[in-house]
């Protein structure tokens, strides 16, 4: 393996930031995954510090390829659904290499989920269009075109009956609101119907820790579209993130 085929991915999450030395011919970690919580409201450099700890565990200069939960454009926030509103703005993968002192590529989340699965998972040679949802502290969504990644697509905020789709359907709020699988997977059913009505994809792919148990609401889920759970679960964002170091 050359130096070149590693690389560090970085997914910081609602509620963790999680990071790993990343494999890139294979998508398998190198290195132990190493994590801690997210100051997800506190100032920017609080959460630069956080970040700053967690990838000083993983020695060498290699690359780091950044998953933060926002719309990332040329390396810039320009949303923060669940952040602290001060990112907005902030030139991300600018400050993060001042912290990291290693060169740094930022990408919203849920398309460094979206690239890993499409590389190395569940999407893996699928043609045509594939949707994938993140379920964690809110929803996110990676859509591809015959592999190919339309940045940003921020799904999670579509209005659902009336509610936004990641406040009916979230890992969090199945948690806060202490839903039933069954009632969980109800949502789940009218978010990703109405998405599915309004994309018609061919492929949708669900990701984030809750995937970890899919026999509890897989077969709850009815979908035209084949629906699957993510092969890399809830460590596609931190694939993702290493590989898009190498995608430039
Ligand atoms: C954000 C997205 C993000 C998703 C998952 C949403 O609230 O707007 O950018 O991908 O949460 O973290």
């Amino acid at each position: 393996m050359t130096p070149s085929n590693l690389a560090i991915g970085v997914d910081v999450g609602g509620s963790s930031i999680k990071c790993a030395l990343v494999d890139l011919d294979t998508g398998a970690f190198a290195s132990e995954r190493f994590s801690a919580p997210t100051p997800a409201h506190d100032s920017t450099e609080t959460l630069l510090a956080a970040l700053a700890t967690v990838v000083a565990n993983i020695p060498g200069t290699h690359a780091v390829g950044l998953a933060f939960p926002s719309v990332i454009r040329g390396g810039i926030v320009r949303t923060a659904a669940n952040l602290n509103k001060a990112w907005i703005g902030q030139p991300l993968a600018k400050l993060a290499a001042d912290h990291l002192h290693r060169p740094v590529i930022a990408i919203n989340d849920a398309d460094a989920a979206g690239v890993a699965e499409l590389r190395y998972g569940a999407a893996r040679g699928v043609p045509g269009t594939v949707l994938l949802l993140t379920l964690g502290t809110g929803i996110g969504s990676a859509l591809f075109v015959d592999g190919k990644l339309v940045p940003n697509t921020e799904f999670g905020h579509l209005e659902v009956k009336g509610q936004e789709a990641e406040l009916r359907a979230s890992g969090r709020v199945k948690v806060e609101k202490n839903l039933s699988w069954d009632e969980w997977a109800g949502e789940l059913n009218l978010v990703v119907n109405t998405m599915h009505a309004l994309l018609w994809p061919d492929l949708v792919v669900l990701c984030g820790g809750i995937t970890e148990e899919p026999e509890e609401f897989l077969d709850k889920l009815h979908c035209e579209a084949r629906l699957v759970v993510g092969a890399l679960r809830s460590e596609a964002g931190i694939v993702g993130a290493a590989l898009a170091t190498a995608l430039g």
